[in-house]
């Protein structure tokens, strides 16, 4: 937890928006994750898509973590930063076939989740391992634009196409090293957690070659202060007990990305001016969804609070940006008392924050900035 007085002083030396993320904290996520899981044997994979500041990766893998990617571009960025190929996954969606040739030329692990696509590789590479992106047909519940692993999703190959699945395998002898499935994201998972790892274990015994089951991410975080993280300890040792009943031990694979960096993340925001009409108050500030895009696209919930004036007495607040269309970062939010200029901060941001902003209305891009300790460092 950065505290105000260095959240103030980064504000006002780099400007605002601004994101400010905790290396610290990142370390202590991700040591609660490899101790819940410490009694099997995991691979933690972090999902790059959710924060690929150059310094949280090297952070992830010096504390022994491993990556996860959707795209070459992700890829080539961690090859940059020194990752080894042979600890990087890729789960593209919908890759064109010139990606997909150019990622069967490099060590990374690649998961298919497409049944076209695992015959045109058939044809291509057939040596080459592969991994299969399955589709449990489990629905999940949540918000479903983070949903992906019910039926008529377009991620991943329907486990009802299991008769083609083993065909197309053994017409061209292919190499499954690894089954995936990924249910979705920041969902309320325990029991359906549980059915796509038994899912898993089921499809295993049809696979003879397989090295690893990957359980995909979407582990949850407290977002909102009545949310419930998901339970670790519970999963690890469910995933204990199915692979004492199916008698053999193998690797298990955990894609995290929220878990790992959400709460990391402060995005700092100063207050144009504040704006009263009947029945409510808007404090308008210096930022939009082009910044910060969960509240709008997903309709998530972040905690906003006031660091500039925390003892204030709290009134009402609509937090609103400056585009053109719906912009609201929190609506009806008790806040300290808000005065023109005073510097907001907006919580959990460290995931899917400032790797999915835009110069949506030309407005720059906010900067990225890390705390190590008593080190800040622009990045
Ligand atoms: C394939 C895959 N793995 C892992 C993740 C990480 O999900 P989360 O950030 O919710 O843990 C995602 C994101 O949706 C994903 O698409």
């Amino acid at each position: 937890m950065i505290k105000r007085e260095i959240l103030l002083e980064i504000a006002r030396h780099y400007g605002t928006p601004v994101y400010v993320y905790d290396l610290e904290q990142i370390r202590a996520k991700f040591r609660k994750l490899h101790d819940a899981f410490s009694s099997i044997d995991t691979d933690i994979h972090f999902a790059v898509k959710a924060n690929h500041n150059p310094f949280i990766i090297k952070t992830i893998d010096e504390e022994g973590g491993k990556f996860d990617t959707v795209s070459l571009e992700e890829v080539k960025h961690l090859s940059e930063l020194g990752i080894d190929e042979k600890n990087i996954l890729y789960t593209p969606s919908c890759p064109s076939k010139d990606e997909l040739k150019k990622a069967l030329d490099t060590d990374i692990a690649i998961h298919i989740g497409a049944l076209e696509l695992l015959e045109w590789i058939g044809q291509t590479a057939p040596e080459r391992p592969l991994g299969l992106r399955l589709n449990p047909g489990l629905d999940i519940g949540g918000n479903k634009k983070i949903a992906t692993a019910h039926q008529g999703s377009k991620f991943g190959i329907p486990w009802t196409l299991k008769n083609r699945i083993l065909k197309t395998v053994d017409k061209y002898r292919l190499r499954i090293t690894g089954l995936h499935t990924h249910l979705g994201s920041d969902v309320s998972y325990d029991e359906v957690m549980r059915q796509s790892i038994d899912f898993l274990f089921e499809a295993r015994s049809y696979f003879p070659r397989l090295e690893y089951l990957d359980i995909g991410g979407g582990f949850k975080i407290k977002y909102h202060p009545d949310d419930k993280e998901t339970d670790l300890k519970a999963l690890a040792g469910y995933i204990r007990g199915r692979t004492k009943k199916s008698g053999e031990a193998i690797k298990i694979k955990i894609e995290p990305g929220k878990f790992l960096v959400a709460e990391a993340g402060y995005f700092l925001m100063q207050v144009n001016f504040v704006k009263k009409i009947p029945g409510k108050t808007f404090a308008c500030v210096n930022t939009g969804f082009n910044h910060f895009i969960r509240p709008m696209y997903y309709g998530a919930y972040h905690p906003v609070e006031n660091l500039s004036q925390p003892g204030e007495p709290e009134s009402v607040y609509d937090v609103v940006g400056n585009l053109c269309e719906e912009d609201t970062f929190a609506y009806d939010r008790k806040i300290a008392r808000i005065r023109e200029n005073d510097i907001l901060v907006l919580k959990n941001a460290g995931a899917y924050g400032y790797v999915m902003a835009s110069h949506y209305n030309l407005r720059p891009l906010p900067k990225e900035i890390v705390v190590d300790g008593h080190r800040i460092i622009e990045t």
